[in-house]
């Protein structure tokens, strides 16, 4: 079967189709993100009314690249759009007029590709921007007359590790999922794909917020999680010690808030000192400072994942989400783990080591191909057109 994917929780618009064998297995067939960085890199972070601005200019690009690169772009021989159906996509794009716009001379020109499902992200993000990414669905899904899978973002962060071996999945749980984005950061136990439980959240910034806001306070630019992890690979954190918020207490939550104050306040004790104020600030400090901000983020995820998958007794370790992409981060996971090698469950009747799973870094961050992927393990949960919501605030688990 082949399935069309479509992610437009944040600011990436994602379109991806992916074909599933008869014995399970995936093959991509394309899977193509438009990155919107350019346009919120100026204000530093993202503002979601722009952002669905540019998911409505993006997706008929997106889909029709997404589309010839899989080989499913035809062009239309015959006529097959009355004005019921326009008035009816019109209707369903009520709110996305500039996507309308794109989106009629785009079902004139082309056949109906050859898909059998539409996966797409219905929540947690932002509610503006999933609702372009859901109405669009719903508009193909009516008008090619193809079924649509609602899918959980979070969870499609945590199953695109699925994407080598699916089969794996039956034999992973249990497992503690990390996943750890611009906009979540929460510690999941998955017994088995549908069965989750929400061990622990964060409290007030996610991981990735703070790597931005952190960003924001040393000028460095936006999005913060790859310059800081850039400008550490230079140094050690020095002679700069930031706080490791929670890092010690008994649940499996977390706070970034307080790690982002202390990175402000430090900074501003050397920015108004006039004897160090150009010295201190200089590339070396920069370096340093990110080194630090990124170990002790570290810290507390390693700290607080491990602490869960051995409280849980898990089998697997899931990471995802954009923070996930970070090179010393996904380095010193895998560290953990092997310096641990039968030392987690001493006490167990026969010993065995923690599997890893990380996607490859294109994949922590937000793509269509997890949605896809997710769609098909939870293929025969259609929705229907008329139901379908977009949820900012989608939970996992209750
Ligand atoms: O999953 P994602 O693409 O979007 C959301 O669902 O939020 O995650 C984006 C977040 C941003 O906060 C970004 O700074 C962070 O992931 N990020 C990183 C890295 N690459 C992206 N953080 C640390 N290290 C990285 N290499
Ligand atoms: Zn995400």
């Amino acid at each position: 079967m082949r399935i069309l994917a479509i992610e437009t929780s944040c600011d990436d618009t994602g379109i991806a189709i992916l074909e599933v064998s008869k014995t399970g297995n995936f093959s991509v067939l394309s899977n193509i993100v438009a990155s919107q960085i350019e346009v919120h890199k100026k204000y530093g972070g993202v503002y979601p009314m722009m952002a669905k601005r540019e998911h409505q200019k993006n997706l008929v690009p997106v889909l029709i690249k997404s589309l010839k690169e899989s080989c499913l772009l035809k062009t239309n021989l015959s006529e097959n759009f009355t004005s019921v159906k326009k008035s009816d996509i019109s209707k369903i794009l009520e709110r996305e007029p500039e996507l309308l716009k794109k989106l009629i001379p785009f079902l004139k020109k082309y056949e109906r590709p050859n898909i059998d499902l539409i996966a797409v992200t219905n929540g947690p993000g932002l509610e503006p921007c999933l609702w372009v990414g859901v109405n669009f669905a719903k508009a193909l899904s009516y008008f090619w007359n193809i079924p649509i899978v609602p899918v959980n973002h979070i969870e499609s962060h945590i199953l695109v590790n699925f994407l080598a071996s699916p089969k794996l999945l039956a034999k992973a749980g249990p497992a503690t999922a990390l996943v750890v984005s611009g906009g979540h950061t929460q510690l999941i136990l998955m017994k088995k794909i549908g069965d989750y439980k929400i061990l622990g959240e964060t409290r007030d910034d996610a991981a990735g917020e703070c790597f931005d806001k952190c960003a924001k306070i040393l000028g460095l630019g936006y999005p913060g999680g790859p310059v800081i992890s850039k400008l550490a690979e230079t140094s050690l954190p020095g002679k700069i010690t930031l706080p490791r918020p929670m890092i010690n207490t008994k649940d499996y939550d977390f706070s970034f808030s307080g790690l982002k104050t202390a990175v402000l306040y430090a900074d501003r004790k050397v920015k108004n000192n006039p004897a160090t104020s150009l010295r201190a600030r200089s590339k070396e400090y920069k370096k340093q400072m990110s080194a630090e901000i990124q170990q002790a983020i570290i810290d507390v995820l390693l700290k607080k994942t491990i602490k869960a998958a051995k409280d849980f007794k898990a089998k697997t370790i899931i990471l995802g989400g954009g923070v996930s992409a970070n090179t010393e981060l996904r380095k010193q996971f895998k560290k953990k783990l092997e310096e641990n090698k039968y030392g987690f469950f001493a006490a167990a009747k026969k010993p065995y080591q923690i599997n890893l799973l990380v996607p490859k870094p294109n994949l922590s961050t937000d793509n269509a191909l997890m949605t896809a992927i997710t769609g098909y393990f939870h293929k025969n949960k259609k929705a229907s057109l008329k139901t379908l919501k977009a949820d900012a605030n989608l939970r996992i688990s209750k």
